[in-house]
Protein backbone atom coordinates (compact mmCIF):
# COMPACT_ATOMS: atom_id res chain seq x y z
CA UNK A 1 0.00 0.00 0.00
CA UNK A 2 2.56 2.49 1.31
CA UNK A 3 4.74 1.95 -1.92
CA UNK A 4 1.69 2.44 -4.28
CA UNK A 5 1.02 5.20 -2.43
CA UNK A 6 4.62 5.97 -2.89
CA UNK A 7 4.86 5.75 -6.55
CA UNK A 8 1.25 7.50 -7.54
CA UNK A 9 3.11 10.31 -5.67
CA UNK A 10 5.57 10.04 -7.84
CA UNK A 11 3.93 9.56 -10.91
CA UNK A 12 1.42 12.57 -9.95
CA UNK A 13 5.01 14.71 -9.59
CA UNK A 14 6.54 13.53 -12.60
CA UNK A 15 2.74 14.67 -14.64
CA UNK A 16 2.86 17.66 -12.76
CA UNK A 17 6.30 18.92 -13.79
CA UNK A 18 5.93 17.68 -17.34
CA UNK A 19 2.58 19.71 -17.71
CA UNK A 20 4.38 23.05 -15.68
CA UNK A 21 7.42 22.04 -18.16
CA UNK A 22 5.31 22.41 -21.12
CA UNK A 23 2.93 25.44 -19.70
CA UNK A 24 6.76 27.27 -19.00
CA UNK A 25 8.20 26.22 -22.01
CA UNK A 26 5.14 27.47 -23.65
CA UNK A 27 5.52 30.70 -21.95
CA UNK A 28 8.72 31.19 -23.00
CA UNK A 29 8.10 30.71 -26.49
CA UNK A 30 5.41 32.73 -26.55
CA UNK A 31 7.61 35.92 -24.52
CA UNK A 32 9.94 34.96 -27.28
CA UNK A 33 7.58 35.59 -30.12
CA UNK A 34 6.56 38.77 -28.36
CA UNK A 35 10.42 39.85 -28.34
CA UNK A 36 10.86 39.21 -31.62
CA UNK A 37 7.69 41.26 -32.46
CA UNK A 38 8.61 43.89 -30.05
CA UNK A 39 12.08 43.61 -31.80
CA UNK A 40 10.31 44.89 -35.22
CA UNK A 41 8.36 47.58 -33.19
CA UNK A 42 12.32 49.01 -31.91
CA UNK A 43 14.21 47.95 -35.32
CA UNK A 44 11.61 50.61 -37.09
CA UNK A 45 11.69 53.01 -34.30
CA UNK A 46 15.22 53.52 -34.78
CA UNK A 47 15.50 53.30 -38.52
CA UNK A 48 12.88 56.06 -38.54
CA UNK A 49 14.07 58.55 -36.20
CA UNK A 50 13.87 62.12 -36.67
CA UNK A 51 15.86 63.92 -34.42
CA UNK A 52 16.06 67.94 -34.87
CA UNK A 53 19.21 67.49 -35.85
CA UNK A 54 18.82 64.99 -38.51
CA UNK A 55 15.40 67.64 -39.76
CA UNK A 56 17.91 70.35 -40.11
CA UNK A 57 20.07 68.44 -42.25
CA UNK A 58 17.60 67.66 -44.76
CA UNK A 59 16.43 71.39 -44.13
CA UNK A 60 19.20 71.88 -45.94
CA UNK A 61 19.45 69.12 -48.69
CA UNK A 62 16.29 70.79 -49.96
CA UNK A 63 17.82 74.52 -49.51
CA UNK A 64 20.86 72.96 -52.13
CA UNK A 65 18.81 70.91 -54.04
CA UNK A 66 16.37 73.57 -55.16
CA UNK A 67 19.68 75.75 -56.12
CA UNK A 68 20.81 72.64 -58.17
CA UNK A 69 17.49 72.79 -60.17
CA UNK A 70 17.45 76.08 -60.64
CA UNK A 71 20.62 76.45 -61.88
CA UNK A 72 20.44 73.76 -64.62
CA UNK A 73 17.92 71.43 -66.31
CA UNK A 74 18.79 67.86 -64.78
CA UNK A 75 20.56 69.56 -62.07
CA UNK A 76 19.00 67.55 -59.22
CA UNK A 77 16.65 65.13 -58.82
CA UNK A 78 13.58 68.18 -58.30
CA UNK A 79 12.74 69.75 -61.32
CA UNK A 80 11.60 73.05 -59.96
CA UNK A 81 9.60 73.72 -63.25
CA UNK A 82 8.61 76.84 -65.00
CA UNK A 83 5.29 77.18 -64.52
CA UNK A 84 4.43 80.77 -66.35
CA UNK A 85 2.55 81.91 -63.37
CA UNK A 86 4.26 85.45 -62.73
CA UNK A 87 1.04 87.21 -60.81
CA UNK A 88 -1.18 85.83 -58.22
CA UNK A 89 -4.97 86.94 -58.32
CA UNK A 90 -5.67 89.84 -55.64
CA UNK A 91 -9.44 89.60 -55.38
CA UNK A 92 -9.86 91.97 -58.16
CA UNK A 93 -10.98 88.86 -60.69
CA UNK A 94 -14.49 88.70 -61.82
CA UNK A 95 -17.14 86.22 -63.73
CA UNK A 96 -17.79 83.29 -63.86
CA UNK A 97 -15.08 80.24 -64.45
CA UNK A 98 -14.32 76.88 -64.76
CA UNK A 99 -12.23 74.58 -63.67
CA UNK A 100 -11.32 70.47 -64.55
CA UNK A 101 -9.06 68.83 -61.48
CA UNK A 102 -7.14 65.67 -62.26
CA UNK A 103 -4.96 64.08 -60.42
CA UNK A 104 -5.06 62.16 -57.32
CA UNK A 105 -7.79 59.89 -56.06
CA UNK A 106 -10.52 61.90 -57.65
CA UNK A 107 -11.60 64.31 -60.57
CA UNK A 108 -13.20 67.44 -60.10
CA UNK A 109 -15.40 69.43 -61.94
CA UNK A 110 -16.38 73.18 -60.66
CA UNK A 111 -17.60 76.45 -61.09
CA UNK A 112 -17.17 79.93 -59.34
CA UNK A 113 -18.69 83.35 -59.69
CA UNK A 114 -16.43 85.81 -58.63
CA UNK A 115 -16.99 89.22 -57.49
CA UNK A 116 -14.33 91.33 -58.18
CA UNK A 117 -14.10 92.84 -55.09
CA UNK A 118 -10.83 91.81 -52.48
CA UNK A 119 -11.54 87.40 -51.93
CA UNK A 120 -15.42 87.60 -53.01
CA UNK A 121 -16.15 84.04 -53.98
CA UNK A 122 -20.11 84.34 -54.83
CA UNK A 123 -21.15 80.85 -55.65
CA UNK A 124 -19.31 77.89 -56.09
CA UNK A 125 -20.15 74.67 -57.53
CA UNK A 126 -18.14 71.47 -57.13
CA UNK A 127 -18.68 67.90 -58.05
CA UNK A 128 -16.42 65.49 -57.02
CA UNK A 129 -16.00 61.77 -58.13
CA UNK A 130 -13.47 58.96 -57.69
CA UNK A 131 -11.35 58.22 -60.48
CA UNK A 132 -12.20 54.20 -62.12
CA UNK A 133 -9.03 52.07 -61.01
CA UNK A 134 -9.04 51.30 -64.88
CA UNK A 135 -8.79 54.52 -66.45
CA UNK A 136 -5.39 55.10 -64.72
CA UNK A 137 -4.01 52.10 -66.63
CA UNK A 138 -6.19 52.84 -69.83
CA UNK A 139 -5.64 55.25 -72.97
CA UNK A 140 -5.40 59.30 -72.76
CA UNK A 141 -8.40 58.98 -75.55
CA UNK A 142 -10.39 57.16 -72.48
CA UNK A 143 -9.35 59.26 -69.95
CA UNK A 144 -9.95 62.08 -71.68
CA UNK A 145 -13.30 61.16 -72.87
CA UNK A 146 -14.27 60.22 -69.59
CA UNK A 147 -13.54 63.89 -67.42
CA UNK A 148 -15.04 65.71 -70.60
CA UNK A 149 -18.36 63.83 -70.14
CA UNK A 150 -18.40 64.36 -66.55
CA UNK A 151 -17.83 68.20 -67.78
CA UNK A 152 -20.25 67.82 -70.11
CA UNK A 153 -23.49 66.58 -67.79
CA UNK A 154 -22.13 69.09 -65.55
CA UNK A 155 -22.71 72.02 -67.49
CA UNK A 156 -25.78 70.84 -68.88
CA UNK A 157 -27.39 70.79 -65.32
CA UNK A 158 -26.37 74.43 -65.12
CA UNK A 159 -29.05 76.19 -63.59
CA UNK A 160 -27.85 79.61 -62.09
CA UNK A 161 -25.34 81.00 -64.66
CA UNK A 162 -26.58 83.84 -66.22
CA UNK A 163 -27.66 83.99 -70.27
CA UNK A 164 -24.60 86.48 -70.49
CA UNK A 165 -21.92 83.91 -69.32
CA UNK A 166 -23.50 80.96 -71.29
CA UNK A 167 -23.85 83.16 -74.73
CA UNK A 168 -19.63 83.40 -74.54
CA UNK A 169 -17.04 80.83 -74.88
CA UNK A 170 -16.63 79.46 -71.13
CA UNK A 171 -13.07 79.64 -69.91
CA UNK A 172 -11.51 76.81 -68.00
CA UNK A 173 -8.63 76.05 -65.46
CA UNK A 174 -7.01 72.65 -66.24
CA UNK A 175 -5.54 71.46 -63.18
CA UNK A 176 -3.11 68.52 -64.02
CA UNK A 177 -1.23 67.10 -60.92
CA UNK A 178 1.45 65.58 -62.73
CA UNK A 179 5.18 66.26 -63.45
CA UNK A 180 4.64 68.76 -66.54
CA UNK A 181 7.19 70.68 -68.33
CA UNK A 182 5.58 73.75 -69.75
CA UNK A 183 6.38 76.21 -72.36
CA UNK A 184 3.44 78.45 -71.69
CA UNK A 185 0.49 79.19 -69.11
CA UNK A 186 -1.66 77.11 -71.43
CA UNK A 187 0.71 74.17 -72.52
CA UNK A 188 2.50 72.01 -71.19
CA UNK A 189 3.87 68.05 -72.35
CA UNK A 190 3.77 65.04 -69.41
CA UNK A 191 7.03 64.75 -68.38
CA UNK A 192 5.65 60.97 -66.04
CA UNK A 193 3.08 59.97 -64.09
CA UNK A 194 2.63 59.47 -60.57
CA UNK A 195 0.63 58.09 -58.04
CA UNK A 196 -0.37 55.11 -59.59
CA UNK A 197 -1.16 56.55 -63.18
CA UNK A 198 0.30 54.42 -66.18
CA UNK A 199 -1.13 55.47 -69.39
CA UNK A 200 1.93 55.12 -71.75
CA UNK A 201 0.43 57.05 -74.91
CA UNK A 202 0.07 60.26 -73.13
CA UNK A 203 3.57 60.78 -72.13
CA UNK A 204 5.41 63.91 -74.07
CA UNK A 205 2.05 64.60 -75.33
CA UNK A 206 0.87 68.19 -75.46
CA UNK A 207 -1.63 68.04 -72.70
CA UNK A 208 -3.84 70.99 -73.53
CA UNK A 209 -4.52 69.48 -76.97
CA UNK A 210 -5.91 66.86 -76.32
CA UNK A 211 -8.24 67.79 -73.61
CA UNK A 212 -9.46 70.48 -76.13
CA UNK A 213 -9.95 67.61 -78.98
CA UNK A 214 -11.79 65.94 -76.38
CA UNK A 215 -13.91 69.11 -75.67
CA UNK A 216 -14.83 69.43 -79.25
CA UNK A 217 -15.58 65.48 -79.72
CA UNK A 218 -17.95 66.15 -77.24
CA UNK A 219 -19.32 69.36 -78.11
CA UNK A 220 -18.55 71.65 -76.08
CA UNK A 221 -17.95 75.01 -76.19
CA UNK A 222 -14.78 75.36 -73.75
CA UNK A 223 -11.45 76.76 -74.02
CA UNK A 224 -9.16 75.58 -71.51
CA UNK A 225 -6.90 79.30 -70.71
CA UNK A 226 -4.66 77.77 -68.21
CA UNK A 227 -2.59 74.79 -67.38
CA UNK A 228 -1.68 74.25 -63.76
CA UNK A 229 -0.10 71.75 -61.40
CA UNK A 230 -2.54 71.42 -57.73
CA UNK A 231 0.24 73.43 -55.68
CA UNK A 232 0.00 76.24 -58.13
CA UNK A 233 -3.76 76.62 -57.57
CA UNK A 234 -3.37 76.00 -54.21
CA UNK A 235 -1.75 78.97 -54.00
CA UNK A 236 -3.42 81.20 -56.30
CA UNK A 237 -6.12 80.85 -53.54
CA UNK A 238 -3.95 81.44 -50.54
CA UNK A 239 -2.68 84.30 -52.16
CA UNK A 240 -6.51 85.38 -53.14
CA UNK A 241 -7.25 85.31 -49.74
CA UNK A 242 -3.41 86.37 -47.97
CA UNK A 243 -1.44 88.83 -50.01
CA UNK A 244 1.44 87.34 -47.54
CA UNK A 245 1.09 83.57 -49.67
CA UNK A 246 4.45 82.64 -50.80
CA UNK A 247 4.64 78.69 -51.07
CA UNK A 248 2.20 75.92 -50.98
CA UNK A 249 2.30 72.65 -50.18
CA UNK A 250 -0.02 69.15 -50.72
CA UNK A 251 0.07 66.38 -48.62
CA UNK A 252 -2.48 64.13 -50.07
CA UNK A 253 -2.43 60.64 -52.07
CA UNK A 254 0.50 62.24 -53.82
CA UNK A 255 2.95 65.56 -52.16
CA UNK A 256 4.44 68.61 -53.44
CA UNK A 257 4.89 71.82 -53.12
CA UNK A 258 5.43 75.34 -55.38
CA UNK A 259 6.52 78.90 -54.30
CA UNK A 260 7.05 82.48 -55.86
CA UNK A 261 10.97 82.66 -56.93
CA UNK A 262 12.36 85.86 -58.41
CA UNK A 263 12.67 85.13 -62.03
CA UNK A 264 16.40 86.30 -61.62
CA UNK A 265 17.29 82.91 -59.50
CA UNK A 266 15.79 80.98 -62.18
CA UNK A 267 18.67 80.41 -63.77
CA UNK A 268 18.87 77.74 -66.11
CA UNK A 269 16.11 80.19 -68.03
CA UNK A 270 18.61 82.79 -67.92
CA UNK A 271 16.51 86.04 -69.87
CA UNK A 272 13.16 85.20 -68.63
CA UNK A 273 11.39 88.04 -68.34
CA UNK A 274 7.94 88.32 -66.45
CA UNK A 275 5.71 91.37 -65.63
CA UNK A 276 6.45 90.86 -61.97
CA UNK A 277 10.15 89.64 -62.24
CA UNK A 278 8.68 86.65 -59.93
CA UNK A 279 7.31 83.26 -61.26
CA UNK A 280 5.68 80.18 -59.32
CA UNK A 281 7.81 77.30 -59.33
CA UNK A 282 6.50 73.89 -59.24
CA UNK A 283 9.64 71.83 -57.51
CA UNK A 284 8.05 68.62 -57.76
CA UNK A 285 9.37 67.86 -54.17
CA UNK A 286 7.89 64.19 -54.38
CA UNK A 287 11.09 63.53 -56.19
CA UNK A 288 13.35 65.04 -53.72
CA UNK A 289 16.30 62.47 -52.63
CA UNK A 290 19.09 63.01 -49.74
CA UNK A 291 21.10 60.63 -48.08
CA UNK A 292 19.94 62.55 -44.96
CA UNK A 293 16.34 61.35 -45.28
CA UNK A 294 15.92 57.83 -42.35
CA UNK A 295 14.91 55.54 -45.17
CA UNK A 296 13.87 51.68 -43.93
CA UNK A 297 14.22 48.47 -45.33
CA UNK A 298 10.32 48.76 -45.80
CA UNK A 299 10.43 51.83 -48.14
CA UNK A 300 13.72 49.99 -49.79
CA UNK A 301 11.36 47.47 -50.80
CA UNK A 302 8.18 49.19 -51.21
CA UNK A 303 9.77 51.06 -53.71
CA UNK A 304 11.49 48.45 -55.64
CA UNK A 305 7.77 47.04 -56.27
CA UNK A 306 6.57 50.15 -57.28
CA UNK A 307 5.88 50.81 -60.89
CA UNK A 308 8.39 54.32 -61.09
CA UNK A 309 11.47 52.65 -58.68
CA UNK A 310 14.13 55.37 -57.76
CA UNK A 311 11.72 58.03 -58.15
CA UNK A 312 9.38 59.94 -56.22
CA UNK A 313 11.62 59.00 -52.94
CA UNK A 314 10.02 62.05 -50.70
CA UNK A 315 6.86 61.14 -51.77
CA UNK A 316 7.34 57.36 -50.94
CA UNK A 317 8.18 58.57 -46.92
CA UNK A 318 5.15 61.25 -47.05
CA UNK A 319 2.03 61.14 -48.62
CA UNK A 320 -1.07 58.85 -48.42
CA UNK A 321 -0.68 56.57 -51.46
CA UNK A 322 1.73 54.73 -49.74
CA UNK A 323 1.84 55.67 -45.70
CA UNK A 324 -0.57 52.52 -45.64
CA UNK A 325 1.52 50.18 -47.59
CA UNK A 326 4.63 50.74 -45.47
CA UNK A 327 2.44 49.72 -42.38
CA UNK A 328 1.35 46.59 -43.88
CA UNK A 329 4.52 45.16 -44.98
CA UNK A 330 5.79 45.97 -41.13
CA UNK A 331 2.46 44.51 -39.76
CA UNK A 332 3.57 41.39 -42.42
CA UNK A 333 7.05 41.24 -41.13
CA UNK A 334 5.52 40.95 -37.47
CA UNK A 335 3.52 38.17 -38.71
CA UNK A 336 5.94 36.34 -40.38
CA UNK A 337 8.18 36.92 -37.28
CA UNK A 338 5.43 35.14 -34.78
CA UNK A 339 2.22 34.14 -34.17
CA UNK A 340 0.88 36.83 -31.93
CA UNK A 341 -1.43 37.85 -34.45
CA UNK A 342 -2.03 34.44 -35.42
CA UNK A 343 -1.71 32.90 -38.81
CA UNK A 344 -0.30 35.20 -41.44
CA UNK A 345 -3.48 36.84 -43.09
CA UNK A 346 -3.17 36.46 -47.39
CA UNK A 347 -4.95 40.17 -47.12
CA UNK A 348 -1.48 41.31 -46.00
CA UNK A 349 0.39 39.85 -49.04
CA UNK A 350 -1.71 42.42 -51.15
CA UNK A 351 0.15 45.68 -51.92
CA UNK A 352 -1.88 48.94 -51.45
CA UNK A 353 -4.81 47.06 -49.43
CA UNK A 354 -5.08 49.43 -46.28
CA UNK A 355 -5.65 52.75 -47.28
CA UNK A 356 -4.61 55.78 -45.25
CA UNK A 357 -8.03 56.76 -44.05
CA UNK A 358 -8.59 53.33 -42.72
CA UNK A 359 -4.86 53.65 -41.27
CA UNK A 360 -5.32 56.77 -39.56
CA UNK A 361 -8.68 55.76 -37.80
CA UNK A 362 -6.44 53.18 -35.81
CA UNK A 363 -3.80 55.17 -34.86
CA UNK A 364 -6.84 57.88 -33.63
CA UNK A 365 -8.91 55.04 -32.12
CA UNK A 366 -9.48 56.33 -28.62
CA UNK A 367 -11.64 53.81 -27.19
CA UNK A 368 -10.49 52.25 -24.02
CA UNK A 369 -9.76 48.25 -25.73
CA UNK A 370 -9.02 49.68 -28.80
CA UNK A 371 -12.23 48.83 -30.80
CA UNK A 372 -11.46 50.20 -34.16
CA UNK A 373 -8.18 48.60 -34.39
CA UNK A 374 -9.77 45.45 -33.99
CA UNK A 375 -12.58 46.18 -36.28
CA UNK A 376 -10.25 46.94 -39.11
CA UNK A 377 -8.10 44.18 -38.62
CA UNK A 378 -10.82 41.78 -38.65
CA UNK A 379 -12.73 43.11 -41.55
CA UNK A 380 -10.00 44.80 -43.56
CA UNK A 381 -7.14 42.48 -43.12
CA UNK A 382 -8.69 39.39 -41.78
CA UNK A 383 -6.69 39.13 -38.91
CA UNK A 384 -8.88 38.07 -35.96
CA UNK A 385 -9.07 38.23 -32.10
CA UNK A 386 -6.10 40.16 -31.94
CA UNK A 387 -5.05 40.65 -28.27
CA UNK A 388 -5.11 44.35 -26.67
CA UNK A 389 -1.59 44.44 -26.24
CA UNK A 390 -1.19 43.39 -29.95
CA UNK A 391 -3.29 46.14 -30.84
CA UNK A 392 -1.08 49.06 -29.00
CA UNK A 393 2.11 47.41 -30.76
CA UNK A 394 -0.52 48.80 -34.44
CA UNK A 395 -1.50 51.85 -33.16
CA UNK A 396 2.29 52.17 -32.32
CA UNK A 397 3.54 51.32 -35.85
CA UNK A 398 1.14 53.72 -37.30
CA UNK A 399 2.92 56.91 -34.97
CA UNK A 400 5.81 55.75 -36.04
CA UNK A 401 5.13 56.05 -39.79
CA UNK A 402 3.32 59.37 -39.52
CA UNK A 403 5.44 60.81 -37.12
CA UNK A 404 8.45 59.94 -40.01
CA UNK A 405 6.25 61.25 -42.80
CA UNK A 406 5.02 64.79 -40.84
CA UNK A 407 8.45 65.71 -39.66
CA UNK A 408 9.96 65.43 -42.92
CA UNK A 409 6.91 67.35 -44.59
CA UNK A 410 7.80 70.16 -42.04
CA UNK A 411 11.59 70.09 -43.25
CA UNK A 412 10.45 70.31 -46.78
CA UNK A 413 8.50 73.54 -45.37
CA UNK A 414 11.45 75.10 -43.70
CA UNK A 415 13.61 74.09 -47.30
CA UNK A 416 11.68 76.24 -49.11
CA UNK A 417 11.78 79.04 -46.56
CA UNK A 418 15.39 79.17 -45.95
CA UNK A 419 15.56 79.02 -49.70
CA UNK A 420 13.76 81.93 -49.98
CA UNK A 421 15.09 83.34 -47.14
CA UNK A 422 12.19 83.22 -44.96
CA UNK A 423 13.81 80.71 -41.88
CA UNK A 424 15.21 83.77 -40.22
CA UNK A 425 18.71 82.31 -40.66
CA UNK A 426 19.24 84.54 -43.58
CA UNK A 427 18.75 82.05 -45.82
CA UNK A 428 21.03 79.83 -47.73
CA UNK A 429 24.75 81.48 -47.30
CA UNK A 430 23.65 81.89 -43.61
CA UNK A 431 24.97 85.34 -44.24
CA UNK A 432 23.21 86.95 -41.28
CA UNK A 433 22.89 85.71 -37.82
CA UNK A 434 19.69 84.80 -36.25
CA UNK A 435 19.21 88.23 -34.45
CA UNK A 436 19.30 90.64 -37.39
CA UNK A 437 17.20 88.86 -39.81
CA UNK A 438 13.85 90.73 -39.98
CA UNK A 439 11.01 87.88 -39.87
CA UNK A 440 8.24 89.02 -42.30
CA UNK A 441 4.81 87.41 -41.78
CA UNK A 442 5.00 84.28 -43.84
CA UNK A 443 1.82 82.12 -45.40
CA UNK A 444 2.36 78.68 -46.38
CA UNK A 445 -1.12 77.44 -48.00
CA UNK A 446 -1.86 73.80 -47.13
CA UNK A 447 -4.16 71.36 -48.73
CA UNK A 448 -4.73 67.33 -48.85
CA UNK A 449 -6.21 65.11 -46.91
CA UNK A 450 -3.36 64.39 -44.41
CA UNK A 451 -3.03 67.83 -43.54
CA UNK A 452 -6.73 68.52 -43.14
CA UNK A 453 -8.21 64.99 -42.17
CA UNK A 454 -5.68 63.48 -40.42
CA UNK A 455 -5.11 65.15 -36.57
CA UNK A 456 -1.90 62.80 -35.63
CA UNK A 457 -0.21 63.77 -38.53
CA UNK A 458 -0.84 67.74 -38.51
CA UNK A 459 0.37 67.89 -34.70
CA UNK A 460 3.18 66.14 -35.58
CA UNK A 461 4.24 68.76 -38.60
CA UNK A 462 3.51 71.87 -36.58
CA UNK A 463 5.38 70.50 -33.42
CA UNK A 464 8.72 69.80 -36.00
CA UNK A 465 8.38 72.83 -37.81
CA UNK A 466 8.45 74.82 -34.25
CA UNK A 467 11.49 72.83 -32.96
CA UNK A 468 13.30 73.57 -36.84
CA UNK A 469 12.49 77.18 -36.74
CA UNK A 470 12.56 77.79 -32.74
CA UNK A 471 9.37 79.52 -31.56
CA UNK A 472 10.88 83.04 -31.94
CA UNK A 473 10.66 82.43 -36.01
CA UNK A 474 8.02 80.36 -36.43
CA UNK A 475 5.59 82.24 -34.77
CA UNK A 476 5.88 84.61 -38.03
CA UNK A 477 5.16 81.64 -40.39
CA UNK A 478 1.38 80.43 -40.78
CA UNK A 479 0.21 77.40 -42.16
CA UNK A 480 -2.79 78.29 -43.97
CA UNK A 481 -5.35 75.26 -45.00
CA UNK A 482 -6.85 76.60 -47.74
CA UNK A 483 -10.36 74.27 -49.58
CA UNK A 484 -10.70 73.24 -53.14
CA UNK A 485 -7.63 75.33 -54.20
CA UNK A 486 -6.27 73.09 -56.48
CA UNK A 487 -9.45 73.72 -58.43
CA UNK A 488 -10.64 76.65 -57.15
CA UNK A 489 -7.33 78.41 -57.81
CA UNK A 490 -7.26 77.25 -61.41
CA UNK A 491 -10.47 78.80 -61.91
CA UNK A 492 -8.75 82.08 -60.31
CA UNK A 493 -5.62 81.83 -62.48
CA UNK A 494 -8.30 81.42 -65.47
CA UNK A 495 -10.04 84.34 -65.09
CA UNK A 496 -6.49 86.26 -64.60
CA UNK A 497 -5.56 84.93 -67.77
CA UNK A 498 -8.63 85.63 -69.74
CA UNK A 499 -9.14 86.20 -72.87
CA UNK A 500 -11.89 88.83 -72.09
CA UNK A 501 -9.20 90.09 -69.46
CA UNK A 502 -7.09 93.08 -70.17
CA UNK A 503 -3.73 91.79 -69.05
CA UNK A 504 -3.36 88.37 -70.33
CA UNK A 505 -0.69 88.81 -72.27
CA UNK A 506 0.85 85.35 -73.29
CA UNK A 507 4.55 84.93 -71.62
CA UNK A 508 6.66 82.29 -73.62
CA UNK A 509 9.75 80.44 -73.06
CA UNK A 510 12.52 81.76 -75.41
CA UNK A 511 13.32 78.95 -77.28
C1 LIG B 1 2.81 64.92 -58.62
C2 LIG B 1 2.68 66.41 -58.44
C3 LIG B 1 1.46 66.74 -57.62
C4 LIG B 1 1.47 65.96 -56.32
C5 LIG B 1 0.26 66.23 -55.44
C6 LIG B 1 2.74 64.22 -57.28
O1 LIG B 1 2.73 62.83 -57.45
O2 LIG B 1 4.02 64.59 -59.25
O3 LIG B 1 2.63 67.06 -59.69
O4 LIG B 1 1.42 68.10 -57.37
O5 LIG B 1 1.54 64.58 -56.58
O6 LIG B 1 -0.92 65.94 -56.08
Amino acid sequence: MGKLAVGVAVGVAVATCAVAGVVVGRRLRSRRKWRRVVGVLRELEESCETPVGRLKQVVDAMAVEMHAGLASEGGSKLKMLLTFVDRLPNGSEIGTYYALDLGGTNFRVLRVQLGGTRSSILSKDVKRQRIPQHLMTSTSEDLFDFITSKLKQFVEQEETVSEAAQSRTRELGFTFSFPVKQISIRSGFLIRWTKGFAIEDMIGCEIIERLQAALMKKGLDMCATVLVNDTVGILALGHYYDADTVAAVKIGTGTNACYMERADAIIKCQGLLTSSGAMVVNMEWGNFWSSHLPRTTYDIEMDMESPNPNDQGFEKMISGMYLGDIFRRVLLRMCEESDVFGPVSSKLLIPFVLEMPLMAAMHEDDTPDLKVVAAILREKLEIQDVPLKARRLVVKVCDVVTRRAARLAAAGIVGILKKIGRDGTGGITGSRSRSDAKMRRTVVAVEGSLYTSYMMFREYLHEALNEILGEDVAQHVVLRTTEDGSCVGAALLAALHSSSSSSSEGLHRRR
